[in-house]
């Protein structure tokens, strides 16, 4: 476990507004930040970050929490590997105890195979930096293709022996377990148990996670021989999804977001040597077709994609289809090609960075219109082919969410197709119409999203929300022991006490029913016995993520007001701390008028079905006892709330 000390210093050295801004472009919006959500696909930005109160809530998911629930959430971190992922960024050494769960072995699974990457890639790497093996054949290989000590050391990039055991016997040796190398894809399993390397003789690419981990490997043959695979690449695995991660991003999301653009490029020697010359915003779908994740990954850093091909005609038209995707997700397409026989690593490398650079602006085409002029010229003078090409340019067209920026291309296809604008106007439209109809259809059968308001200002201004479930009352009780908690009530001049134990006292006697309610109680009763008054921070970082949950819900909607206390008073929210004492006490007195409510129900029910006469006499006395009670706290609801 981490320890105690070192969490402090990881919650104070983290800035909430610098960690979230790795994964999301955000902008400031008055005391706050609002983003797009990386949770969801949208294009109001829903997603809202209170540098002050250290916490993020997402509308249109309903995920909220602190950095660490963030990273948990994004990442699928565990609590420690995002404490730990922290501590690295903020240079935070970790001290740890010893570990005394039983299920230390699954819950550090993961975190065992990103472990055992780790270890194979610095393995990998100093093999190709130190060994007489790696230098001369490695090393020398990645000379030979231009690459610079800089490019090698930063990408980690290594040289795995041409030998069955080397690295397997190396880790064996080392302690690690065989089941994590096989998992891992490092090793893999003889039919009579033993393990040998995967990768002989190959030169090592490892593969980031977009917060900087090795999470897979590519591994490239030096041998010409066709029968070879040319790249053997790591299987899926518990910490590798192929089809959600993009080659380079890690160290590309910096320059991705400060250009505002993504080039995307087919290898990993083309990020490199675009890289390498400076254009550091380049990642690679790595040789499989771009997925709707790898979009979505990219869509957090920019909204401009700028495709780099090399150009073999027949591999452009088959990916052309897949590109609808990317205007799909509303972002903006252009396409770059490259000379035949050239892909951007062999062109940069043979003209430098400011003829690349030249390259790509001279010819770089919209996607929309690049698919037009492609298919226009594959159809010639056919009328039939022809039409059909308009047909899918339209389809194209009308994938593009924003209809300004949809009918600016109508305009320019029916120039270049020499056809009628309106006729395309109405063919659009029509398929617009259809997808419409598809959507809403679908939309009835997957069950309602969290309803997202136009604009988040919700850390800003008051909201009153109308709660109607059961622990709304419950739930009222900790809103206020967040917000005001650690401050002083003033009991008309005669004592002062702090409002937390002041409630805590006051509710020893009632049993919460919601049980992440139940369970912030006991904690916070736990502290004040500490002699301790928890802050918001206290449950913002806590290690369970209901108790995470329910604190931002809170302090996220500021004002979440049960259904009666309104209607019962008609207050305004900014009156509450005019009236603080008002305020706690309502709160403390609605929530035992619920409970007893509840127990009278329970009472009646009972007397209904109790027949014998002097069982009756003493649930009715109960209950007069219990109606007592009941009048006694609505008095005192009547005069100490409305006068
Ligand atoms: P390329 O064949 O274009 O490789 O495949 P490259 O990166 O340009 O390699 P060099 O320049 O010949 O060294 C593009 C990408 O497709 C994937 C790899 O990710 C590669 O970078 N690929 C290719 C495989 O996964 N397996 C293969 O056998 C071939
Ligand atoms: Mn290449």
């Amino acid at each position: 476990m981490i320890t105690k000390p070192t969490i402090d210093r990881i919650m104070e050295a983290t800035d909430i507004v610098e960690v979230i801004g790795e994964f999301v472009q955000l902008k400031k919006r008055g005391a706050n930040y609002i983003g797009l959500s990386p949770f969801a696909n949208e294009r109001t930005p829903s997603f809202t970050v209170s540098p002050v109160k250290g916490i993020f809530k997402d509308f249109s998911t309903g995920k909220g929490g602190s950095a660490i629930t963030f990273l948990m959430e994004l990442e699928k971190f565990t609590y420690p590997e995002a404490l730990k992922w922290l501590a690295k960024k903020y240079s935070i050494e970790v001290e740890e105890t010893v570990e005394s769960s039983e299920n230390k072995e699954e819950d550090n699974r993961r975190e065992s195979l990103m472990i055992v990457s780790g270890f194979a890639a610095k393995y990998f790497h100093e093999t190709m930096l130190e060994t007489d093996e790696g230098k001369n054949i490695g090393l020398s290989y990645f000379k030979e293709r231009g690459f610079n000590n800089e490019t090698i050391k930063k990408f980690e990039l290594g040289y795995s022996p041409d030998q069955w055991e080397a690295f397997t016997g190396e880790a064996l040796k080392q302690g690690y377990q065989e089941a994590f190398l096989v998992d891992s894809g490092l090793s893999v399993k003889r039919d009579n148990g033993s393990l040998y390397d995967r990768y002989r003789g190959r030169v090592m690419f490892p593969i980031h996670s977009f917060t900087g981990r090795v999470i897979a490997f590519g591994g490239r043959t030096l041998k010409s021989d066709k029968n070879v695979p040319k790249y053997v690449n790591s299987p899926e695995s518990d910490i590798y999804h192929k089809s959600n991660v993009l080659y380079g991003l890690y160290f590309a999301k910096k320059a991705i977001r400060e250009e505002d653009n993504c080039y995307l490029v087919e290898g990993y020697a083309d990020v490199l040597s675009v890289h390498q010359a400076g254009i550091e915003n380049v990642v690679a779908s790595s040789g499989t077709s771009l997925t709707a994740e790898q979009i979505k990954l990219i869509g957090r850093f920019t909204q401009n994609i700028t495709i780099l091909y090399d150009g073999d005609a027949a591999g452009i038209k088959a990916s052309l289809r897949g590109l609808d995707m990317i205007l799909e997700a509303g972002l903006n397409v252009k396409v770059v090609l490259f000379p035949d026989g050239h892909d951007p690593d062999s062109y940069v490398q043979k003209f430098g960075t400011s003829a690349f650079k030249k390259h790509v602006d001279d010819n770089k085409k919209d996607f929309i219109l690049f698919k037009t002029s492609i298919l226009l010229k594959e159809a010639g003078n056919d009328p039939i082919r022809k039409s059909e090409v308009i047909r899918e340019i339209v389809e194209s067209i009308a994938k593009i969410p924003d209809s300004i920026k949809a009918s600016v291309f109508i305009k320019e296809c029916s120039y270049i197709l020499q056809i009628d604008e309106r006729a395309l106007l109405t063919e659009l439209n029509k398929m617009r119409q259809a997808k419409a109809k598809k959507d809403h259809q679908q939309q009835q059968q997957t069950p309602r999203q969290q309803q997202m308001p136009d604009e988040p200002h919700f850390f800003d201004e008051p909201i009153v929300e109308v709660a109607k479930d059961e622990s709304s009352q419950e739930k009222e009780i900790i809103r206020l022991l967040l917000l005001y908690g650690n401050k002083m009530i003033d009991w008309d001049g005669i004592a002062n006490t702090y409002i937390g134990p002041f409630m805590i006292a006051e509710l020893s006697d009632v049993e919460f029913e919601d049980t992440t309610c139940k369970q912030f109680m006991e904690i916070y009763r736990q502290e004040v016995e500490n002699g301790v008054l928890p802050e918001e921070q206290h449950f913002i970082h806590h290690r369970d993520k209901g108790i995470v949950d329910l604190v931002v819900n809170l302090i996220a909607t500021k004002y979440t007001l049960s259904e009666n206390w309104y209607e019962m008073h008609k207050i305004m929210v900014p009156d509450e701390q005019a009236n603080m004492k008002a305020t706690i006490l309502g709160a403390i007195f609605h929530l035992k008028k619920q409970k007893v409510g509840k127990i009278l129900e329970g009472l009646r029910k009972e007397l209904q079905t109790t027949p014998a006469e002097a069982d009756q006499e003493i649930l009715l006395n109960q209950y007069m006892h219990m109606k007592k009670v009941e009048k006694t706290i609505s008095d005192y609801l009547g005069s100490v709330i409305l006068k």
